[in-house]
């Protein structure tokens, strides 16, 4: 039985390792051994990993592939993905494909706004507090200069502040929702550290304020942080073609075109299949802002929140069709940053990023919606047609093959028979079964 460890952090690497492997590995040596084989022998390479978190103790290596023909605004993009899911890649490239010769994919940006809130309690009346509000307003800006005039330099900063009376929906709730331009940057250092300097400031004004200290009126503040649901900071990405150019063999353009319409109107009426709807485009979108090294967590909260915008869970996507043209769009929030974070330092990303042209954190944004967009289409071609498991399974043959120890001769032959028959697990093994026996 593990018993709690204090000082862990302080311990190096191998007595990390050490302690785990004799508290939770069945056999010690080989777990470590498996641990260790992820280190990188450039030890410059690895320090810098170990550096990036707290108990480092290896590597946690994902495939990184790239999807080339992207056809965007009329400029030919590969789009670096990092991705574990054996079909993603190839569905994005698919799709890329798809749309190349018919006009590829026009994206634009809506707006790069973020913002951020000082989150607090009042209980005195909300006209009072408007009062104190627009008499501090000025001082609480000036009071984050010196943090906000680099930022400025770059054309950024902050955009607004404002009181919020959120009171009805919480007794003694009020924020201060402050608007931010952050260039290039996602940002999060910089608004959160405007935000703790609002805070500071707010409350140190508060404590002074005579009508509240005549009063016995509080301002306590209780949290500041920025907020991941970014409604302003969005990009669209869309394609379109007449219906004709959508047949395949087994279905018109137009019997295409209207149950690819029909599939978003079922992810917008259900919400067990918008979910699922969303996830595919998050395969997409996820793995490019991996690899350019951005918060994916903070992409799925904002996107998964804008999807619910309207109070309904729905599609991230859209389509229609009009006078005989398809037409398929998305439209989602995405604070990413192509400076600072982790951009100048994971030499991958950095890389990842000159494959993309070295992007603008606005281009970002619309090459990522790209591969939300693109990734959806896949999914949707696939599910109104072939279904989803052919060329999922085939796909996924190889790591089948991997987890039976397949040697390559036994491989290639597997991939030769699966060419015409359908993958399962239990079909793979027959056949691995059977090839050794033969
Ligand atoms: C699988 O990772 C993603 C899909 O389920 C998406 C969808 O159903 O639209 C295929």
């Amino acid at each position: 039985m593990a018993k709690p460890v204090s000082g862990f952090s302080k311990c190096t690497k191998d007595q990390k390792i050490e302690w785990l492997a004799s508290n939770y590995f069945a056999d010690a040596n080989q777990g470590s051994a498996v641990l260790k084989q992820y280190w990188n022998d450039n030890q410059k390479l690895q320090k810098l990993h170990d550096e990036f978190i707290e108990n480092a103790v290896t590597n946690y290596y994902l495939p990184f592939g790239i999807a080339p023909n992207f056809l965007i605004n009329d400029i030919l993009y590969a789009l670096p993905m990092a991705i574990e899911e054996s079909s993603v890649i190839a569905a994005a490239s698919n799709s890329a494909k798809f749309w190349l010769d018919k006009g590829g994919f026009k994206t634009h940006v809506k707006g790069t706004i973020k913002s951020g809130q000082v989150h607090f309690n009042f209980n005195g009346p909300s006209d009072l507090l408007r009062t104190f509000f627009d008499s501090v307003k000025a001082l609480l800006l000036e009071g984050t200069q010196a943090i906000t005039t680099s930022m400025e330099r770059r054309g950024g900063g902050i955009i607004s502040l404002e009181l919020v009376d959120l009171s009805a929906e919480l007794s003694d709730y009020y924020q201060i929702n402050v608007r931010f331009e952050t260039k290039d940057a996602m940002g999060a250092n910089f608004i959160n550290s405007c935000l703790e300097l609002i805070a500071t400031n707010l409350d140190r004004q508060a404590a002074n304020y005579e009508k509240f200290i005549s009063n016995n009126y509080s301002l306590s503040i209780v949290l500041s942080i920025l907020s991941n649901y970014v409604p302003e900071c969005v990009a669209t990405a869309t394609v379109s073609c007449p219906i004709s150019l959508l047949a395949t063999e087994s279905i018109s353009g137009l019997e295409f075109a209207n149950k690819f319409v029909r599939a978003i109107d079922i992810a917008n009426a259900s919400v067990q299949r918008a979910v699922t709807h969303n996830k595919g485009v998050m395969n997409g979108i996820d793995a490019v802002v991996l690899a350019t090294g951005n918060d994916f967590r903070a992409i799925e909260a904002g996107v998964h929140s804008y999807a619910a915008k309207s109070g309904k869970y729905k599609s991230i996507t859209h389509a229609k069709i009009e006078d005989g043209i398809f037409s398929f769009w998305i439209e989602v929030p995405l604070a990413l940053g192509t400076v600072g974070g982790l951009t100048n330092l994971h030499p991958l990303v950095k890389l990842n990023l000159e494959i993309l042209k070295n992007p603008s954190a606005p281009q970002l944004m619309q090459l990522v919606a790209t591969a939300g967009l693109a990734q959806n289409f896949a999914a949707i071609k696939s599910l109104i047609t072939t279904g989803i498991q052919k060329g999922h399974m085939k796909m996924h043959l190889k790591n089948i093959l991997n987890q039976l120890e397949a040697t390559q001769e036994e491989k290639v032959a597997a991939i030769e028979h699966f060419s015409i028959v359908a993958v399962t697990h239990a079909a793979a093994k027959n056949f691995i079964n059977s090839y050794r026996n033969r």
